[in-house]
């Protein structure tokens, strides 16, 4: 592998510059995306079709230049393996068919995901530039889409469902930690250098309901995963400040945080890799504006490795392409 300063940057080695991506960075905002999404109807055929997915895959090492590329897909696919159907209106998000007993989700077989590893393969085989980024949606995400059958803003039949239904809520989270495991398995097996866990809906817990009912599934999701393979795995959750404290026990080997936590102070009591924290709605600010930001978090991390750049949440559409780029471009060019 030509740049391997991913990889480095999470050991905690000694590395030139901080290393980039950012998450969603193959998206709608780009129109390169745009054309090759444009030919096929449905997201999840896209998702299936091999070829697609791997020059979707490339686009931002090709237009970005970024320090690592992550597998273009959805956490939710492998919930269509479990017997949940998946289904993504145009601007509408997308919509989960599941009758909520937990006694009608099929058995697991990470074989069915099969295209996703062919993805991983040829992404390896078709580059040596960077690191190949795996992915997969947290137990409790995916549980919340599960539960809500949608994008929800303030998931609350989750909320209800997790404190009233104490029985079923375990045993869809242990399914959950068990199936995203072995989908994390085969990914890694297929070639991945690292692995992502998106946790994105932690953001809407209380501190005791996350270590209560959520940490100790996160905990075991990658004890599963980190007694089979040194692969390292990347915890990223939002709602960071509230959680953060709990986590740098766990076995994650980067916590990728919100712009809720202050790096400055949080890097100093451990020695775990971060990733993440700049506020994306910077991206639509103006270009002065992203230069300064980027800079002002760029100087206040407090060592010089142990840390990848990267937003708080992910790209959005609406994102200009070229402010983008100087972003990308503004944390190459600041050297340690
Ligand atoms: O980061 C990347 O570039 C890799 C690809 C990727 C996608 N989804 C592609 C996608 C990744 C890593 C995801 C993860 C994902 N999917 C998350 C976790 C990250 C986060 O944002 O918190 C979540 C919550 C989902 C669920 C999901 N998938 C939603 C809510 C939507 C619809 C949103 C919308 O804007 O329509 C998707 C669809 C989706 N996944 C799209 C893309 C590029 C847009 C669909 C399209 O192009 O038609």
């Amino acid at each position: 592998m030509k740049n391997n300063l991913l990889l480095r940057a999470i050991k905690g080695e000694k590395i030139e510059r901080f290393p980039v991506w950012l998450m969603r960075q193959a998206g709608r905002y780009m129109k390169e995306y745009r054309d090759i999404r444009q030919r096929e109807r449905d997201f999840v055929s896209f998702c299936k079709n091999v070829d697609s997915a791997v020059r979707v895959s490339l686009l931002p090492l090709e237009l970005l230049e970024v320090d690592a590329i992550i597998i273009f897909s959805d956490i939710l696919v492998p919930l269509e393996v479990l017997g949940v159907g998946i289904e993504f209106a145009e601007n509408e998000g997308p919509k989960l068919h599941w009758s909520g007993k937990v006694s009608d989700l099929k058995k697991y077989n990470p074989s069915e995901n099969s295209y996703v590893y062919e993805i991983i393969k040829k992404l390896k085989q078709f580059q040596q530039e960077v690191p190949v980024i795996g992915f997969a949606g947290a137990p409790f995400t995916l549980l919340s889409y599960l539960v809500e059958g949608k994008s929800s803003t303030d998931f609350r039949r989750t909320k209800v469902f997790m404190w009233e239904r104490e029985y079923d809520f375990s045993r869809l989270m242990e399914i959950l930690t068990l199936t995203i495991g072995d989908y994390l398995s085969a990914q890694i097996e297929a070639g991945a250098d690292v692995v992502q866990i998106f946790d994105s809906w932690t953001l809407h817990l209380s501190r005791a309901d996350y270590e209560e009912s959520v940490l100790p599934y996160v905990e075991e999701l990658l004890s599963r995963i980190k007694t089979k393979f040194d692969t390292p795995v990347i915890y990223f959750f939002r709602g960071s400040s509230s959680f953060v404290d709990l986590l740098r026990k766990t076995k994650a080997d980067v916590l990728s945080v919100d712009w809720s936590v202050d790096l400055s102070l949080e890097m100093l009591k451990t020695d775990k890799a971060f990733q993440g924290n700049l506020d994306p709605s910077v991206l639509y600010a103006s270009e002065e504006t992203i230069k300064l930001k980027t800079l002002q978090l760029l100087r206040s991390i407090p060592r010089k490795s142990g840390y990848v750049f990267n937003l708080g949440h992910g790209l959005a559409p609406d994102m200009d392409f070229k402010k983008v780029k100087l972003l990308v471009d503004t944390v190459k060019g600041y050297r340690l």
